[in-house]
Formats: structure tokens, sequence, C-alpha cells
């Protein structure tokens, strides 16, 4: 199957963390991209993400400077999901939950074109749940990012039981042509990466839970001493404990309440106190001009 042209235009709905990586990714891959948000602030904030990261590839020697420009201005700011009615390929990345995604599915089936591929970047929900409430189910697929993702190669393209095989595998060969490295995987869930990596966060928040290791060391120990990108703390800061709490419980209730998934009171509060990680300036560790140290 042959992936999307570059003449294809994209649409990213959802302009925080992962949509601005997204379309990053997509306009760098040399698409048009409309970036939309609920929240105005929100894709302002995005593109001047997106900015900051092109400036710091030029600055690394990683990137020429026009090639930043024009990706940078193929990404178009859109107030309206109707100034984007002409994209073919749509990825959802707003918040992890399925009514308010389900709703804008279905504005995005009245808006664009019948053969318009809707992709969700969902980290948990179920791919079968979200299709159910579209008038063409087929054309739904999880396209399941990683976080930084402009860096991070997988991206899971999920199918559900509806799914039409060619839109799977456009996904796929779409993802391999954006420079990365796709993986099919079926609605369970988890997928295949949340599944296996739930135990990895909820053991090490019971070991903090228990105080047998501080945060950073734990970090360091998983870091250094396992071969891990990243220790489970300041993995969870990056990706923001509202998502990883969410994800956590959707994988909890979907395994009808398996203890191996059992979310952590500890990161509800957390949630509750606002600290969300690096996106607030404070999670388990605090940032700011400070190097990361751990919270008392
Ligand atoms: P985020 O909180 O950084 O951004 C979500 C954005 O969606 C916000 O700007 C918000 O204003 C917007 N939004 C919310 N509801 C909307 C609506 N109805 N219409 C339009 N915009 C709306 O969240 P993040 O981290 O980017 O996550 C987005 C999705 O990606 C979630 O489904 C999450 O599970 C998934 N994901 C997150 C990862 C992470 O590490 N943070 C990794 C992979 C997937």
């Amino acid at each position: 199957m042959a992936p999307l042209g570059k003449n294809v235009k994209v649409l990213v709905v959802g302009a925080g963390a992962m949509g601005s990586g997204i379309a990053q990714v997509a306009a760098r891959a040399g698409h048009t991209v409309y970036l939309y948000d609920g929240c105005a602030e929100a894709i302002t904030a995005g593109r001047a993400a997106i900015e900051k990261d092109l400036r710091f590839l030029v600055a690394k020697g990683r990137l020429g400077e026009t090639e930043a420009a024009a990706t940078l201005a193929r990404v178009v700011p859109v107030t309206t999901l109707s100034e984007a009615r002409d994209a073919a390929l749509a990825i959802e990345a707003i918040v992890e939950n399925l009514d308010v995604k389900r709703k804008l599915f279905a504005e995005l089936e009245s808006t664009l074109g019948a053969d318009a591929i809707i992709a969700s970047n969902t980290s948990s929900l179920s791919i079968n749940a979200m299709a159910a409430g579209l008038a063409r189910p087929g054309r739904l697929a999880g396209l399941h990012f990683f976080n930084p993702a402009p860096r991070m190669a997988l991206v899971e393209v999920v199918s559900g039981l509806t799914t039409d095989r060619d839109v799977a595998e456009t996904l796929y060969a779409t993802a391999r042509a954006w420079g990365k490295m796709p993986v099919h995987a079926t609605s369970t869930p988890g997928f295949i990466v949340n599944r296996v990596a739930r135990p990895y966060y909820a053991e090490a928040l019971r070991v903090l839970a228990e105080h047998e290791a501080e945060p950073a060391t734990l970090d360091a120990i998983l870091r250094e001493g396992c071969g891990f990108a990243m220790g489970p703390f300041e993995l969870m800061d990056l990706i923001g404990h509202d998502v990883n709490f969410a994800v956590t419980k959707s994988v909890f209730d979907a395994y009808f309440g398996d203890r191996r998934f059992a979310p952590s009171p500890f990161q509800q509060e957390l949630v509750a106190a606002g600290r969300l990680g690096r996106k607030t300036g404070r999670g388990i560790f605090e940032y700011g001009e400070l190097a990361a140290k751990p919270v008392p």
C-alpha cells in the first residue's frame, strides 16, 4: 500500500504535547498541516513549541535553516474545523476521554470528505468503542505516537474490528514515509506498549509509597544501571500525570479491575493538586531554572 502523498493535507486536532509534536512530524515530511485546538491559546503555544524545537534542531546542526522555515510555514493554525475540510487525514490528539473524542469524530465526519481517514492518538481507549459511533467506522484507526513525537520512532497502528484493512495499511506506509517505525496492533486495552508499560509505572509508584527509594535514586538505577532511556518518575513527569493516570484507569477498567493494572492513589493526589509534571513546572520533580530536583 502506498503512503499518502505529500500533497495530502493533514489535520491535527489537539495542539498539546502530542498534537504539536505530530504536526511537526507531518509538516517535516512535506504535508500542509492544519493545527486545531478547542483552546485558541493552545494553538499558539503548540505552534511556538514546534518553532522552538525546529530552532533547537538547527542549532544542533540536525536541520537546515531553510527546511526549518519551510516546515514551520506548512503548519497552518485554524480556529474552526471547517477551515480544514480538504484534509484527507485527521489525527486526533485531544483529552483521553471517550465521550469527548466521540463527539469530535462525529464533527469530523460531518466536516471532512467521505474518504478522509480519521486516526486517534489515544493511548488506551478502545478503537472499537470510538468507531461504533461513526457513520463510516472503517475509516477510523489508532495512530499512536510516543512522547516526544518528533524523536520517538515507534508508532502503533491500531486496528479495530471494523477498521478497513486499506486504512490501516495506508497509515502504516505513511508513518514509515514519515521516518517512523510503525507496528500493527489490535484494539486491546493499552495496545502493546501501554499494556506492558503500566506495571513499570505502577511498581515504581508502589516503591515510592513504601518509602523504599527516593524517586531520583530509582530513576538513576533504571537509567544508568539497566539501560532504560528514562526512569519511571521522570518519564511520568514528561508524559503528564493527568494523562498517565487517565490511561492507567482506562486499562484497569478494560481488564475488569485486574490488580496488575491498579492505579496509584498517590498519582491521583498529584493530579488533584495540579502537579502534572513538566507542563505545570512540578510533578514528582520540580522544573524551572534549577536542575530537576526531587520534591520533598
Ligand atoms: P495535552 O493535555 O498536552 O493536550 C491536549 C489538547 O487537546 C489541549 O490543548 C486541549 O485544549 C485540547 N482539547 C481537549 N479537548 C478538545 C476538544 N474537544 N477539541 C479540541 N481540542 C481539545 O495532552 P497530550 O499529552 O498531548 O495527550 C493527547 C492525547 O494523546 C491523549 O489521548 C493521550 O492519551 C495521548 N497520548 C499522550 C502521550 C503523552 O506522553 N502525553 C503519549 C501518547 C499518546
